[in-house]
């Protein structure tokens, strides 16, 4: 008989729809992936993503930012929440609200964000437009470290897609968002399972991960 993994308690961060917490709440249920979801926070009361959230069973509440006078306070309601239920990492997924340096900085190295570019190409919004208007042929997503400063933190995974003549954002997004369901669960289950850590602003990875480029997906 195998031995059973000891899941990291992870907490999602959703400003939306919430299909990449949807994929990584169905891989935290096998067995044997190291990181179960615990809870799901959401900055906007209206997100369709807390619902998905609890149709699954997920403990999932909204923190309204319009509620706080600043970012420190909203912030820290978001610790509150995040030391009850003794979550260990946190994973952004579509969480649109900047966060404040001091909250990052309590988190550096246990908290991850996507997001729907090759990084460091695109940073910030409107990713889609902005790299079929580059005229770039590859496209794609990246999973990396929060850091203070906005999608430059080091990068942990990442996965390509061809943009293709006669794309417009919705069939390219709709390429890239496939693939985020994939990276995703990989990326967590590679920090979660101990193949990669942040070391002094570098990710160090496991020498089974150097080996396999298992976060790595390409055509
Ligand atoms: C995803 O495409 C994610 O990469 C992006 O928001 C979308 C959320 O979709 N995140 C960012 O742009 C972060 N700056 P989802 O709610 O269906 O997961």
């Amino acid at each position: 008989m195998s031995t059973p993994v000891t899941k990291k308690r992870v907490a999602i961060l959703i400003s939306g729809r919430g299909s990449n917490m949807v994929s990584l709440i169905e891989a935290g249920r096998a067995p044997d992936y190291p990181a179960e979801i615990v809870l799901v926070l959401s900055n906007r009361p209206d997100a369709a993503g807390l619902d998905r959230a609890r149709e699954a069973g997920i403990p999932a509440r909204a923190i309204d930012h319009k509620a706080f006078p600043d970012r420190a306070r909203f912030d820290a309601a978001l610790q509150a929440e995040l030391d009850g239920a003794g979550i260990e990492l946190i994973v952004l997924a579509g969480f649109m609200r900047i966060l404040t340096d001091a909250f990052v900085e309590a988190w550096a190295g246990r908290m991850i964000n996507i997001h729907p570019s090759l990084l460091p190409l695109f940073k910030g919004t409107h990713t889609h437009e902005r790299a079929l208007e580059a005229g770039v042929r590859l496209h794609g997503c990246t999973v990396h470290y929060v850091v203070p400063e906005l999608d430059a933190g080091p990068i942990v995974a990442q996965a390509a897609v061809p943009v293709l003549p006669g794309d417009d954002a919705d069939t390219l997004s709709a390429r890239v968002i496939v693939q985020e369901h994939r990276l995703y669960p990989a990326a967590l289950a590679l920090i979660a399972g101990g193949g990669a850590a942040l070391d002094g602003g570098r990710v160090r990875f496991s020498a089974q991960e150097r080996d396999t480029g298992a976060a790595i997906l390409s055509l």
